[in-house]
């Protein structure tokens, strides 16, 4: 199954793409938003890929081939967006786009280790040159590391108990062996949600330090950009939809001082403008054609030009 790009009108318009913009997709993932901006942007517009998977990049590279010299792609962590953007000459940018999370072809593959349905290592590291993978977090944490992060960053009610099993079961090696391990705790579960669902999104989000690395990139994000340039991202859980949601309230604010502070004294400016209050969700159609998107939000802001300031 190919990636299909979620909310991609949305983003399109909502990046008010035009030709011969500058655009740096910071998860280019399979290149289904890449290439959508690219074409958007012709003849002249040129685009910035960033992703931290290797196969992402190679699979960005061979999708957008065609566009010649007016795409780079490059492997990196988006935490050190405005380092590599420099680099590559991308400065004064029209648009950024964050499409977080994980692409199919990642959760496809059970080599992975993101799948609670086919047998795989338990890797869930997006790069895998680096850092530690979900088999050393799952294996060698202390249970009560283990339940904190699956206790806020799962939001498992039972997440001391779901520790206490793996600590138990130990060494577990594979996906679904932990599924089962998880499982055994929290009974099979109703609905569509599988019951180790929570546990799996904490273990992925902690190996990859997914929300350090977004409330890195945020304010990185918008200093590269242009004035009246865009910044969209598509966030998938309510953990990093709500960095993003503070985030730009802080930055299109002039004053963040505390509301029982009579007189500001924060000197704070607001650098941007939120263009979507709320969240944009993808319709019934497209949750019906691409299940995946049914917990996608995408928020959209503007960047402003500094009053009196440039
Ligand atoms: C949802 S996919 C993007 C799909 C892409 N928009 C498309 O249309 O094909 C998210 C991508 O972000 C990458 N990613 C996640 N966290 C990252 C980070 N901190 N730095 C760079 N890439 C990251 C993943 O490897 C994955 O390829």
């Amino acid at each position: 199954m190919p990636h299909i790009p979620v909310l991609l009108n949305e983003v399109i318009e909502g990046l008010t793409v035009k030709p011969g913009g500058l655009y740096i997709d910071a998860t280019v993932g399979a290149g289904g938003h890449a290439e959508a901006i690219l074409e958007a942007s012709s003849p002249d517009g040129c685009l910035l890929g960033i992703d931290a998977d290797e196969e992402a990049v190679r699979l960005a590279s061979e999708k957008l081939a065609r566009f010649g010299d007016r795409v780079v792609i490059v492997r990196a962590n988006f935490s050190d967006l405005a380092f590599v953007a420099r680099r590559e000459g991308f400065i004064e940018v029209d648009g950024i786009l964050f499409d977080l999370g994980f692409a199919s072809f990642q959760i496809e593959n059970p080599e992975r280790g993101f799948s609670l349905y086919a047998d795989g290592p338990l890797d869930m590291r997006y790069d895998r040159s680096k850092g530690f993978s979900a088999y050393h977090l799952v294996n060698r944490l202390k249970e009560k590391e283990l339940a904190e992060i699956i206790r806020r960053y799962g939001e498992e009610p039972k997440a001391h108990r779901i520790a206490r099993a793996i600590v138990r079961a130990r060494p577990i090696r594979t996906t679904l062996e932990l599924a089962r391990v998880v499982e055994q705790v929290t009974g099979p579960g109703r609905g569509r949600l599988h019951p180790a669902t929570r546990t799996f999104l904490a273990l992925r989000i902690a190996v990859n330090d997914e929300l350090g690395a977004l409330r890195a990139a945020l304010p990185q994000a918008v200093e590269l950009l242009a004035p009246g340039g865009r910044l969209a991202v598509i966030s998938f859980h309510s953990l990093e939809d709500r960095i993003v949601k503070e985030f730009f309230r802080r930055e299109s604010r002039d004053c963040i001082c505390p509301p029982e502070v009579p007189v500001c004294c924060c000197g704070h400016k607001a650098t941007i403008r939120v263009i979507t209050p709320k969240p944009i969700r993808p319709s019934p159609e497209e949750v019906e054609a691409n299940p995946r998107s049914r917990s996608a939000r995408l928020r959209i802001a503007e960047k402003i030009t500094q009053k009196g300031g440039g």
